[in-house]
């Protein structure tokens, strides 16, 4: 038998940024997988059933719920913000590569979700209107090296840099190692906002330097967007954040 299996995606938070179709996705699937914290953002009808599991398993997952769509059933796999985003879609792909011939056959849908790099930006402004690009700082996938090496060149070449996964209880060091590359590489007036928990109640919004840059408060929920050298400030009144943009266009470099 083949099922479907729907990688959607919840936004960052906020209820009203969930598309209309990931909702229409998930009010008819009959099993619903997904980090714990996630499934509990959901108003699920009692026959749905819920797969809940940690967030570090994440191909013991994909193995799970390929295994139920292919035994039939309509099944549903959430993930924060966009699937496809340091996120659950990959993790399926994986799988499915690795899996039983019969998982190719299954009917697999991506529905996007906003990711945190463009609600961030919404908040704050216009950041991301010229080139930017996006690194994790998380080394539980790859090698640290890697990391720097990305972190190096993206200073080189110029880019507004969003960091995802900037630091975990498990990873307390990396946000301060990748300030040290920043600090070596961009000028000390370097615009960088700490964005946490956007769209969710405790949200927060940190504008700062690279010099005046405060990395003690930076955690998992936290995003992390170093300007380029033409991101600039739109100041307001006193005790308002300024707006944060990057112009459409530059001077040749
Ligand atoms: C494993 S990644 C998943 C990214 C997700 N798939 C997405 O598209 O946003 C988790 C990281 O996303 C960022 N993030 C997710 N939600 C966020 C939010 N509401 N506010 C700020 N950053 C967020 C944080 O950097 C967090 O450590």
């Amino acid at each position: 038998m083949t099922g479907k299996l729907t990688v959607a995606g919840l936004g960052p938070g906020q209820i009203d940024w969930i598309t209309p179709a990931v909702s229409k996705a998930l009010a008819s699937a009959s099993d619903i997988f997904g980090y714990d914290s996630y499934l509990a953002r959901l108003d699920a009808a009692p026959h749905q059933r819920l797969h809940a599991s940690p967030n570090r398993v994440e191909i013991e997952r994909a193995n799970e719920a390929l295994a139920l769509a292919s035994s039939g059933r309509d099944v549903a796999m959430v993930s924060g913000g966009d699937p496809g985003v340091f996120a659950m879609a990959a993790a399926i792909f994986e799988a499915i590569e690795h899996g039983p011939q019969e998982w190719r056959s299954i009917e697999i849908v991506i529905e996007p979700g906003i990711t945190a790099m463009l609600a961030v930006a919404a908040r704050i402004g216009a950041p991301l209107g010229h080139d930017f690009c996006a690194i994790s700082l998380s080394d539980n996938l790859k090698p640290w090296d890697t990391i720097e090496k990305r972190l190096s060149l993206a200073c080189e070449a110029d880019f507004v840099i969003a960091l995802y996964n900037p630091a975990s209880k498990a990873r307390p060091d990396g946000i301060f190692r990748a300030f040290e590359i920043l600090n070596s590489k961009r000028v000390p007036e370097t615009i960088v906002v700490f964005a946490r928990a956007i769209g969710r109640p405790d949200e927060s919004v940190t504008i700062s330097t690279l010099a005046g840059a405060d990395l003690s408060k930076v955690d998992m929920q936290t995003l992390v967007l170093i300007g380029s050298s033409a991101t600039r400030l739109v100041k307001r009144g006193n005790g308002i954040n300024p707006w944060v943009y990057t112009p459409r266009s530059m001077a040749p470099v």
